[in-house]
């Protein structure tokens, strides 16, 4: 196997190696991102070889397998296993995705794993999330109304209106959009980043919803929503296939149809 070398420049440093076992047959490397800001030292990668033979068919196999077997002090976020719960997200062979539903042979060479790029990292392969969640709860996701219920039945909605949440509301905030997006990269303290904003549109278009003026009124600021210039890294990074960027111009032309 060839020896594994960092991109030129790289101030992050050469970290440890491990040997797959003896007898190994069909090893794979993988090259996974170590920090540990207590430490006082710089980002490391350290590789590790991993027999394919006896390990699961997804990335997220092999970061269990050799936390388990190969070094129990790797940190990872993971739940759910199947691209459900969005904890696992990671950025894998330079794109943003779940390391659960991302398969090993879909990677040629070394298997590259950094955290979600332009986060402050907690440890190794854990981002700081906190900042995206308040982006998340400043657009107050949850039914705003002013009239009360139907006595006798919950707030009905037809099913078109019902399809124009679906796709919205199947975002498992992951992370991999914001993270994935330039304009967040660099202003990510006032620009509300695609994530929080499908989950705004995901309540702009809710017909049982009674904010909607406010919702605009709230977004319709320099920085929290007209950020996006439309480069639409978003889109094509989310592993569950929702369009962020869509929902974005869809609220841009909401706002301007209000404004004429
Ligand atoms: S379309 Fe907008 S939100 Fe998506 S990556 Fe581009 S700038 Fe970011
Ligand atoms: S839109 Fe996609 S990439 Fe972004 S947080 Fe939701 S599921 Fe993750
Ligand atoms: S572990 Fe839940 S999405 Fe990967």
């Amino acid at each position: 196997m060839a020896e594994f070398r960092l991109p030129p420049n790289s101030r992050i440093r050469k970290g440890q190696h491990f040997d797959a076992a003896n007898g190994s047959a069909n090893v794979r490397r993988f090259a996974v991102y170590r920090y540990d800001p207590d430490s006082g030292d710089n980002p490391r990668i350290d590789t590790y070889e991993v027999d394919l033979d006896s390990c699961g068919p997804m990335v997220l196999d092999a970061l269990i397998k050799i936390k388990n077997e190969i070094d129990s002090t790797l940190t990872f976020r993971r739940s759910c296993r199947e691209g459900i719960c969005g904890s696992c997200a990671m950025n894998i062979d330079g794109g943003n995705t779940l390391a659960c539903t991302r398969s090993i042979d879909s990677v040629r060479g070394d298997v590259r794993i950094y955290p979600l790029p332009h986060m402050p990292v907690v440890k190794d392969l854990v981002p700081d999330l906190t900042n995206f969640y308040a982006q998340y709860a400043s657009i107050k996701p949850w039914l705003r109304t002013r009239t009360p219920p139907p006595p006798d039945q919950e707030r009905l909605q037809s099913k078109e209106d019902q399809e124009l949440i679906n796709e919205p509301a199947a975002c498992i905030l992951c992370a991999c959009c914001s993270t994935s997006c330039p304009s967040y990269w660099w202003n990510s303290d006032r620009y509300l980043g695609p994530a929080a904003l499908l989950a705004a549109y995901r309540w702009l278009v809710d017909s049982r919803d009674e904010a909607t003026g406010e919702r605009l009124d709230e977004l319709e600021d320099p920085f929290r929503l007209y950020r996006c210039h439309t480069i639409m890294n978003c889109t094509q990074t989310c592993p569950k296939e929702l369009n962020p960027a869509q929902a974005i111009a869809a609220t841009k032309k909401m706002l301007a149809e209000r404004r004429y």
